[in-house]
């Protein structure tokens, strides 16, 4: 049986990466948890789990920014979004990862900006 170094690192095609913090100190009720679950759920409605159109996701214990939170990100358009609600994150969703189309609520930061 190969061990881990011997396998070849390999990625499916993707189109967008989605990065939602999970952590306690950006928001104390750690609302990033549920929005992380919420986010496969609407990943799956919108047909964004496989495929060219494939939609990675990630939580992370802490992004760096803990104040305001939820935070998530979109890469790689690069837009860092603050205090994401469910709705907004179906919004970004199927606005911005299904239709192509940039949400600019709730955003505080833009790689590059
Ligand atoms: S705990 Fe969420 S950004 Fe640090």
């Amino acid at each position: 049986m190969p061990t881990p170094e011997q396998l070849t690192a390999v990625m499916e095609p993707y189109a967008h990466h989605v990065l939602v913090c999970t952590g306690g100190y950006c928001s104390t009720d750690r609302r990033g948890r549920s929005l992380y679950s919420l986010l496969a759920q609407l990943l799956q409605r919108e047909g964004l789990l496989f495929g060219p159109r494939r939609v990675k996701r990630s939580e992370a214990p802490c992004l760096g920014v803990c104040a305001g939170g939820p935070i998530v990100a979109v890469y790689p358009a690069g837009l860092w979004y603050a205090g994401v609600t469910p709705e907004l994150l179906e919004r970004i969703v199927v606005e911005h990862l299904r239709d192509g189309r940039e949400v600019p609520e709730g955003v505080f930061h833009r790689l590059g900006g």
